[in-house]
Parts: structure tokens; sequence; C-alpha cells
């Protein structure tokens, strides 16, 4: 996309945003054609997908505008059945551009699978013979899986710990070995499944114990995206509250999340609820990146806030987001479902780090946009907005009308179809 600043998007018609897409990013003709045409997941598609196939179900994809990070511009699809989201997720990431953007980065995209092994004779000479042949057992997962060599990455290391060794512990002792994939531009499920299945017959013969788990950790602590801001309070100021006034909600509501974990849920999700939309949209596991990003949460012994507020020597307002992120931009469904093709390619993404790097921003942005309107006005006068501007567009409202009648639905507590009907028949008078 030329840019990701499209003003008045929000008002137009489905048609009208799909026609200002076709000029801005022309070479997604056929797949907005097909979005308009309602068709993006064949039954056929769908029935080689899962099994007891018996239809598909559809979510609302909407574009999370005014992204500037890393200086490039991200129109960012977002599937997702929640009002408020996609407007909240844009309303921030503008007030983000105009005080330069955000700031992010990513680590290798270095991936864990396990191996438990139980019943060694003797786990601290096991563990030894393992580590001692580390070498050979990274080669054979190589060897499994040669395709993710050539493309540049593979089985790059192995740690092995003993769990449970206190003889007070109520659970078996087990040896367990992390074996560190990277895997370039996949989620890597199906390579590390793969590698860790094809060593475990050597690491049974190495530890003399029986393996019994091979399979992927969803906590990828070593595969990790993160995104900052920093916003003068000038940019925050919002009906009567000055920017300072906004700025320090939102740190004194990031530190209620920070220091109590029945908070910290809520805000969480209120974070999900900018990132699983993205995950969704581009064909990824949202299971998997839900399940890492709250284990992420807790890494220090409490459940806590994912994100961190604070203010700088200058008075900004400074974000921090850093999650793992299980993404992948090739393989499972991101290039099979027509529609994450279609998102990775109006995106402009090629790599799974940027695309991690996109999927935390608009964490961070979903996350400001929660506290910024709890902090000051509560969420329902914005949720009350939108949804009475979704009522005056079912009435028939259409361009300036519709914040007219919108404003007097809410001036008259009548939310409903009905009066806006009326209220446009008078305007139109
Ligand atoms: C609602 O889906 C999300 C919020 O509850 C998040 C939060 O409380 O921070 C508004």
């Amino acid at each position: 996309m030329e840019t990701s600043r499209i003003p008045g998007f929000y008002n137009m018609t489905v048609e009208e945003r799909i026609e200002m897409l076709k000029e801005l990013h022309s070479s997604s003709d056929k797949d907005l054609n097909n979005i308009k045409r309602h068709v993006p997941l064949s039954t056929e598609m769908a029935d080689k997908m899962i099994e007891n196939v018996i239809g598909t179900f559809q979510l609302p994809l909407g574009l999370g505008l005014n992204f500037l990070i890393n200086g490039k511009d991200y129109a960012v699809p977002m599937a997702i059945e929640e009002a408020s989201v996609v407007a909240s997720a844009s309303h921030i990431a503008k007030i983000v551009r105009e005080a330069g953007g955000f700031t992010t980065k990513a680590t290798e995209r270095v991936m864990i699978g396990q191996i438990q092994v139980v019943g060694c004779p003797d786990f601290h000479e096991a563990k030894e013979a393992i580590i001692n042949q580390k070498e050979l057992l990274l080669e054979a997962a190589n060897n499994a899986y040669p395709s993710i060599v050539k493309r540049g990455g593979g089985a790059e290391d192995i740690d092995v710990r003993i769990l449970n060794e206190d003889t007070e512990s109520k659970y078996n002792q087990m040896l367990i070995l992390h074996v560190y994939i990277n895997t370039c531009d996949a989620m890597g499920a199906n390579i590390i499944n793969t590698m860790v299945e094809s060593i475990a017959p050597i690491v049974e013969e190495l530890s003399n114990g029986k393996v019994y788990l091979r399979i992927l950790s969803n906590y990828a602590d070593r595969c990790l995206a993160k995104a900052s801001c920093v916003i003068p309070p000038k940019y925050l100021k919002t009906g009567a509250y000055s920017g300072e006034e906004v700025r320090d909600g939102v740190i004194h509501a990031y530190e209620f999340a920070a220091s109590d974990p029945y908070r910290a849920v809520t805000h969480n999700k209120g974070i999900m609820n900018g990132i699983d939309p993205v995950v969704i949209a581009t064909g990824n596991d949202w299971r998997a990146v839900e399940a890492g990003a709250h284990a992420y949460a807790a890494r220090d012994g409490q459940y806590s806030s994912m994100t961190i507020w604070s203010k700088d020597e200058y008075g900004n307002l400074v974000g921090e987001l850093e999650l793992p992120m299980s993404i992948g931009t090739v393989g499972g469904a991101t290039r099979v479902h027509p529609l994450a093709k279609f998102s990775l390619d109006l995106l402009n993404i090629s790599t799974a780090k940027e695309l991690a790097q996109v999927i935390v921003a608009v964490g961070l942005a979903q996350n400001l946009g929660a506290l910024k309107a709890l902090a000051t006005d509560g969420i329902q006068k914005g949720h009350m907005a939108l949804h009475s501007r979704s009522v005056a567009i079912a009435a028939g409202a259409t361009g300036e009308m519709i914040d007219i009648i919108a404003e007097q639905l809410i001036k008259e507590k009548q939310i409903r179809v009905g009066k806006a009907k009326e209220l446009v028949e008078e305007y139109k008078k």
C-alpha cells in the first residue's frame, strides 16, 4: 500500500472501500473481487483443510489503518467479530503515526521442540550422554527435514534438563530435551515435530530411558517480537482531558494490570483483541500465539501485564510490548486460504519476522486504545458512538448525514434503526 492513511475510509460503503483499495493496491484486483462476491474460502477447499466439513464460517474482515511501523506504511487486515476493535486500533495508530510511528524488532525465528525421556537408570549420566552427542543429534534432526536447512534454517542447538529431581516431588523424574530449530518463515509445527520424532530413537539409546512426548513447545520464548512507541502528551489530549492526564491515567491503568492478575487478564485480553485478528487474517494459528503470549505474561512467576507503559524524561508516554510470536508466512493455511494470501499480499510482507513485528504493533495500539478510553470517558461512550453510526448507516444515512444522525440518536438516547429512519427522512426534507 502506498499509504495506510485513508481519511474517511470508515464513512465509505464496502464497495467504495474496495474501489479505493484497488487504487492504492493494484495487484490485488482479483482477490478484492473475490471478497466482494463473498467467496473467500470454498467449501471444497475447506474440505481439504479439516475433517467432517459441512461448510465454512465467516468473520468480518476490517482494515486497521494508519499503521506506520519502522517507517513503513501498513493497512492491517483484521478478522474479528467484536465492534470497536478495528476503529480503536486505527485511532491509536493515527496518534502514534503523528508521534513518529511504532518501532519494532524481532529475534531470529528459533522455535523449540521438546522430547520427554522417563525411566533412565541414571538421569545425570543420560544427560551427559546426550550432551556429548549433540552434534550427531542435530545432524540427524536436520537430515529429517533437509528443505529447512536449504532455506537457511534447521536444528541449531540442544539443551537438556532433569525435572523433578527433588525426591519429595509427587511427579516422576524425567529428562527433557529442548531442540532449538530455526524455522525461517514457517511457523514450523511440522518441521519441529518431524525432527523431534526422528531423533527420539537415538535419544532412547543414549539415555537408556523411554521417550514419550515429542512435540513443539508453544512457549516460543526464543522467537520474540517487540513493539514500542513514544508519544508526546499533546497527541493524547481527548475531550476535557489534557494529554498529561491521559498519559498518567494510562500509566496508572498499566500499574493496576502489572500488580493484579484479575485486571491483567482483561488488560491482556484487550491486547489479544488486536493480535488475534491479524493472526487469523493471515491464516496463522491463534491458539498457539495466545498460549505463548499468556505464558510469557507470567514469566516472572506472577501473571502480569503484557505491555509496559511509563513516562520518559521529557514527559512522553512510552509503551512496549514483547511477545513470543509463533507465526509464519509460508506453510499451513497461510498460502492455502485465499484470504490469508490476500492479507499477506495487502500487508506487502514477505517474512515471518516482519509479520510478527506488525502483529505486536497492533497489540500495543489496541492496549493503548483500551487504556486511554478506560482512564478517561470509559469504553461505553466510544462503543455507543460507533454503534449509533452503524444504526444510522443501516437506516440509509450516507456521507455527512451519518455523523449528524448518529449524534442525534445518542442525544435522544434512542439508538434504534426505526428512530434513525425517521431522522433520515426528516433530514432529507
Ligand atoms: C474488551 O474487549 C477489551 C477491554 O476490556 C480491554 C481492557 O479492559 O483493557 C476494553
